[in-house]
């Protein structure tokens, strides 16, 4: 058995340049706050316990952080990262492993960190690294004759050979707990910026004769902090790039791989058509030749085989059948559910609304809170009046049920397999199949009327 590991993840700090009253960590990238990317990276290493150091706002952090797998510590003055750290050690075991992350670093994969963890033992520990064309502003790597990493210089403490550099410390890394409970209280703040760091440990190992090891990322963006709005702008564009890549790989054709947007996960199948500003949120499935067009917003839905969905539509909660046709301007809300070659047009809106199959919701409508069986036709303009200021009914229309435009259907109400109801109709009684009914004022035609002029 492998010793646990525990993810030590800092995020006392100000974040004073997002000039926001929101934390820092809790500005997202992909629809997800900076932090709880961080804290889903430390669940997918397995880590048998997350710590979460906050400070600055900390009640904030917190309770936009409900996870019951959070252990959250306290640092109530920001002394340090070196400070930090030990702040969280007294919750952790003896013989764990731990790794440092940071909140504001969001994007680390996990893969890299597994590289990393895999150092730790009583004799080494593991240190990410990376090597930049300017370097200004991180902790320099010093390495001695041999190539061995003998210590961290911060930029404010760092001499003049030492600034020349270019091998930096990301501020991740992964040590035994025994050998950080022995070396933390051993750190002091006599430096440049007063600070307990952690990056003197490293000097420490060294003393002590514990080999740092060192791994870099495989992409620079993947230890990149965010300080600012660019900064985090920059990180979700790659982020998005990644993700388009990855859509691309599996089948899909993104008209314009830059102009999609993924805040969640999307699962597509071979052949799917993404066109451009399409923003897709929470879990989204898109079957094999699935068309979505250009400026859609689709949410938690999943969507058949061949279903097209022309442009502008908004889907929320949804779930359509094969060969489907949707839009432009629909809109789909939570519980709307449409078999098989269903059609629903511009300016439709439906919630909690089952559609049965080949059915058409073409114009202007809104269907809340209704049952439609297969082959019905809805009118333009048609409404299901499903709420009378307190409660939701229900609308039932049969098989091959045909709606005149503009019809009301007050709700609860049942229209019976091939019934027809008259354009313009305010339906307020059950119709038995194959009626006809027609709920509407009578027509008078007034011979020769006097039509009113403007005097002039
Ligand atoms: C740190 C490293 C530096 C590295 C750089 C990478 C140290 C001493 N230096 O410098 O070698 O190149 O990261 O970005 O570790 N934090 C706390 N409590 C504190 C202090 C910091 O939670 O008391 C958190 C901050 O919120 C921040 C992170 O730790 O997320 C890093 O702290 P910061 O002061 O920005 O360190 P750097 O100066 O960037
Ligand atoms: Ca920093």
């Amino acid at each position: 058995m492998t010793d646990p590991l525990h993810v030590i993840i800092l995020a006392a700090g100000q974040g004073s340049r997002m000039k926001s009253n929101l934390p820092k960590v809790l500005h997202a990238v992909a629809g997800k706050p900076m932090l709880h990317h961080v804290m889903d990276t430390a669940r997918a290493l397995g880590a048998a316990g997350i710590h979460g150091v906050i400070g600055h706002e900390a009640e904030q952090v917190r309770s936009a952080t409900p996870n019951q797998d959070i252990q959250w510590v306290l640092q109530a003055e920001q002394l340090g990262t070196g400070h930090a750290v030990e702040q969280a050690l007294p919750n952790v075991p003896d013989n764990a492993r731990v790794l440092v992350l940071y909140g504001d670093v969001p994007l680390t994969r996990s893969e890299t960190l597994e590289h990393l963890v895999s150092f730790v033992s009583e004799d080494s520990l593991g240190l990410l690294t990376m090597t930049l064309d300017d370097p200004s502003g991180y902790g320099r790597i010093i390495r001695d004759h041999d190539g061995a990493v003998q210590s961290i210089v911060e930029q404010k403490d760092a001499g003049q050979a030492q600034l020349a550099v270019r091998e930096v410390n990301t501020g991740i890394l992964a040590v035994s707990a025994r050998h950080l409970k022995d070396w933390l209280p051993q750190l002091s703040n006599r430096n440049a910026q007063g600070e307990y760091y952690l990056t003197d440990i490293i000097a420490m190992a060294t003393d002590r004769k514990v080999r740092v090891e060192v791994a870099q990322p495989g992409n620079v963006y993947e230890v990149q902090g965010v300080n600012n709005r660019q900064q985090l702008a920059e990180l979700e564009r790659w982020f998005q790039g990644q993700i388009a890549e990855r859509l691309m790989a599996q089948g899909a054709t993104l008209l314009d791989p830059a102009r999609v947007d993924v805040r969640g996960e999307l699962v597509v199948g071979q052949d799917v058509i993404i066109d451009v500003n399409t923003i897709f949120e929470g879990e989204v499935h898109l079957a094999e030749g699935v068309s979505i067009g250009s400026g859609c917003v689709i949410r938690n839905t999943r969507i058949a085989e061949g279903t097209i969905i022309h442009p502008h539509s908004v889907l929320d909660g949804a779930d359509i059948g094969p060969g489907a046709e949707i839009g432009p301007f629909a809109r789909l809300r939570p519980g709307a559910t449409l078999a098989a070659r269903t059609k629903v047009g511009n300016f439709v809106e439906m919630k909690k609304a089952v559609i049965g199959e080949g059915s058409k919701v073409n114009h202007l409508s809104y269907i809340g809170d209704a049952i439609l069986g297969r082959g019905v036709n809805v009118g333009a303009g048609t409404i299901t009046c499903n709420y009378d200021g307190v409660n939701k009914f229900q609308t039932v229309l049969g098989d091959k049920v045909f709606v005149g435009s503009n019809t009301s259907l007050v709700a609860p109400v049942t229209v019976g397999e091939l019934a027809t109801i008259g354009a313009g109709s305010t339906i307020t009684r059950d119709v038995t199949a194959g009626e006809l009914a027609v709920a509407r004022g009578k027509q008078r035609n007034v011979p020769d009327w006097p039509r009113p002029e403007k005097k002039s």
